[in-house]
């Protein structure tokens, strides 16, 4: 739209060029407006009409258009102005759109709150109430050893909810560190089968587990993939009814490791399961469910099995058809070669003293007194100790003695761990580049000990080095061999 001439018939001119300008629909828009203009007599505003310009941009425009009236005052036109207010509208349209992720988020927010009163309430509830009775009556032996079990399941019960809600805020918040180390997970995995066999027990399901010690060693964190293993099969029997089954197998498959937990129980619903493993997420969050928590289980096993480098999966075939859950794992790969020419480690585990007898260790670190401590320290337990403070001394070392294994500081002047273990990798292996590796180093945080593990290190212990972590690191990485 825009000024008119005047003196030509109104309407040709206004087609000629708009129909120039824009499609054919739009054009016909815009005339009609003008039309209307002129037939009222009064001006008007069009606001966020849509057009589509001849070369098929579509924009949003804002007009304002008037008659146009000669000093007669007869109407021989349409004057107006118009802005183009596109970017202006998709600027609303997108805080439109966040406005309704808010307040999603808030609503979900509110849920949560609900739900976790409920959950902090119900063993408040009766952590206060068998108090109460112990203090006001006087309940027989067998009563009270009732109470007491109960205040102690509930405030137990409690205490998980707090830790699971300040994993989730450490997770969330990127604080989340693991204490990783070589590991096998048979007894991870019956570890967790042991803490949840009581609630199995009460609901008779039965759990049947077959675990394959091959499928060992995975780098992670023992209590981390316990808690893993333990929120799968927890929810495994809350689902399933009494009687059901429970079944969890470990198995290695190609280079990981599988754990799989799968139940009989009520399953789940196709629509629910893509987003299954969102905090806050649940099946039932109603104040009537059948089944408490909080609904941060299944994110926290996501979290946790990809912080150590794994996948997690959930399979049901629908409601009532049970549901499968499968964890994979990478498996470590022994770097360590069997060497001839280092003799057996007969005396490894000769007593609490000389646990590490009979294994020549290289240890870098180039301040002299955390060199010290860690050399005293395996020399304790009666490893051979030679030390280096820079990491050229260390390779040649390493290709001069053949160690069992190198025990690196990460943060050196001049040629850092990194770079030590990255060249130590390019030896061949008669040379000592398939030696195990740990990485000593201040910097503790996941991204540290991916960072290290990629650079080839066997294992990354953060500073302070804690004595019997130290040495059975290097007990375990000998054994390995
Ligand atoms: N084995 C299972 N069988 C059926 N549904 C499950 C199973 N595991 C988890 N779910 C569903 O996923 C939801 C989220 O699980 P989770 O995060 O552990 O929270 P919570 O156990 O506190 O409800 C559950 O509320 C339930 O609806
Ligand atoms: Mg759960």
């Amino acid at each position: 739209a825009g000024a008119r001439l005047i003196g030509q018939p109104v309407e040709d001119i206004v087609d000629h060029d708009d129909t120039t300008l824009f499609d054919a629909d739009s054009a016909a828009r815009i005339a009609a407006q003008d039309r209307e203009v002129i037939i009222t007599g009064e001006p008007r505003t069009y606001e966020n009409f849509s057009v589509a310009t001849a070369a098929g941009h579509v924009r949003s425009y804002l007009s304002t258009k008037a008659p146009y009236r000669d000093a007669t005052g007869r109407i021989v036109g349409v004057i107006g102005i118009t802005r183009d207010v596109t970017e202006r509208q998709r600027a609303e349209e997108e805080r439109e759109r966040l406005l309704a992720v808010a307040e999603e988020a808030n609503r979900s927010k509110d849920q949560f709150l609900a739900v976790l009163s409920h959950e902090l309430r119900t063993p408040l509830n009766a952590v206060i109430g068998w108090v109460g009775m112990l203090r006001s009556m006087s309940l027989d032996p067998a009563m009270s050893a009732r109470a007491l079990d109960a205040i102690d399941r509930n405030g137990r019960a409690l205490a998980q909810l707090v830790s699971d809600l300040l994993d989730v805020s450490r997770i969330v918040s990127g604080k989340l560190r693991l204490d990783t180390r070589a590991i096998n997970l048979v007894p991870v995995i019956e570890a967790a089968l042991d803490a949840v066999r009581p609630t199995a027990d009460a609901k008779s399901i039965q759990i049947q587990s077959v675990l394959d010690p091959r499928a060992s060693p995975v780098l992670g964190d023992p209590d981390r993939l316990q808690q893993v293993v333990w929120n799968l099969v927890a929810n495994a029997i809350k689902f399933t009814p009494a009687s059901g089954q429970v079944r969890v197998s470990l198995r290695g498959v190609a280079a990981r490791a599988e754990i799989v937990v799968a139940d009989t129980g009520v399953g789940i619903d196709a629509q629910l399961m893509p987003y299954i493993f969102e905090r806050f997420r649940q099946g039932d969050s109603s104040s009537t469910r059948a089944h408490g928590g909080l609904g941060l289980g299944l994110a926290l096993v996501k979290h946790l099995t990809e912080l150590h480098g794994g996948t997690v999966e959930a399979d049901s075939l629908g409601e009532g058809k049970g549901a499968t859950f499968i964890v994979r794992l990478p498996l470590m790969v022994s770097r360590v070669r069997s060497a001839p020419e280092r003799g057996e480690l007969a005396g490894t585990c000769v007593g609490p003293n000389a646990r590490l007898a009979g294994l020549r260790v290289v240890v870098v670190d180039d301040d002299p007194d955390s060199l010290d401590m860690l050399s005293t320290l395996l020399r304790q337990q009666k490893a051979e100790v030679r030390m280096a403070t820079s990491a050229a001394e260390a390779l040649a070392l390493v290709e001069d003695w053949l160690p069992h294994l190198v025990v690196a500081d990460v943060e050196m002047p001049d040629e850092d761990g990194y770079s030590l273990v990255r060249r130590l990798r390019r030896l061949s292996p008669d040379r000592g580049g398939t030696t195990p590796t740990v990485a000593v180093t201040a910097y503790g945080r996941v991204e540290d000990r991916i960072r290290s593990v990629s650079a080839g290190f066997d294992l990354h212990l953060p500073k302070p080095v804690e004595p019997a972590e130290l040495i059975a690191v290097v007990a375990n990485l000998a054994r390995r061999r």
